[in-house]
């Protein structure tokens, strides 16, 4: 079926191409592409709202290396977790994040829940980052809809509706492509394409696993999507 073979196409690059990314691994398990660390996946999300893969990767390093695990996080004072945060900006993250640490460390057991409202219920978790944990950590059949998920999808569709307007059509042709067994891998993948290929300028068609099927692309010019509203 044509929306399977979507996102086959896109595994089989991403399992050739993927970015090695430390949240990725879990280094508990011992195992490299072992099932990754919900703690691990989780902080880098975090991190990830506020600034870029390559300046998150030295924050998390320290982080992790401070604070193994999440009971740890709990456990450590606040304003060493703050000064830890230094750089990274927008310091109420910082503060929820100590609190979301210690909601999973005395309410879960120190086990990070592992569906999307559950998640949704601790501090600073909104509805990206309980989707993005769900899918990537637990592989559930979540919807992960980032801004550069935005521009592959709408260039794969050419989708012509303005954002913010477009969000919902994004979210009802991302969620269709999501495939049964690996959700999390499909996830990182649509970030992995839109971050090195699928670039808001100049994208690397010609290296495009989808280049056959992206509409945009059969257009000409698939900068113009996403399209923004007129201001
Ligand atoms: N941006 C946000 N989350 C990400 C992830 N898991 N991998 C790569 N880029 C991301």
């Amino acid at each position: 079926d044509l929306k399977g073979d979507t996102s086959r196409r896109l595994l089989d690059w991403y399992d050739r191409h993927h970015r090695e990314l430390p949240w990725r691994t879990n280094p508990a398990e011992g195992v490299k592409g072992m099932r990754t660390d919900p703690y691990r996946v989780w902080l880098s999300e975090v991190m990830l709202q506020q600034t870029t893969v390559q300046a998150v990767k030295a924050y998390f390093d320290r982080f992790t290396r401070t604070w193994p695990t999440v009971r740890d996080l709990a456990a450590a004072p606040v304003e060493e977790v703050m000064s830890a945060w230094a750089g990274l900006g927008y310091y109420a993250r910082a503060r929820n994040l100590k609190k979301c640490a210690e909601a999973v460390a005395s309410g879960h057991g120190g086990q990070f829940p592992d569906t999307e409202e559950a998640l949704r219920a601790l501090p600073g978790i909104g509805a990206y980052t309980a989707a993005a944990i769900a899918a990537i950590a637990f592989n559930r059949k979540a919807t992960v809809v980032d801004g550069n998920v935005e521009r592959v999808v709408t260039r794969l569709f050419a989708i012509d509706t303005p954002l913010p307007a477009a969000k919902p059509e994004i979210r009802a042709r991302t969620g269709d492509m999501v495939p049964d067994d690996r959700p999390g891998d499909f996830a990182q993948a649509m970030m992995d394409l839109g971050a090195t290929i699928c670039t808001p300028r100049r994208p690397a068609c010609v290296l495009c696993p989808l280049k056959e099927e992206c509409r945009a692309l059969k257009e000409g010019d698939p900068e113009l999507y996403p399209v923004k509203a007129a201001r």
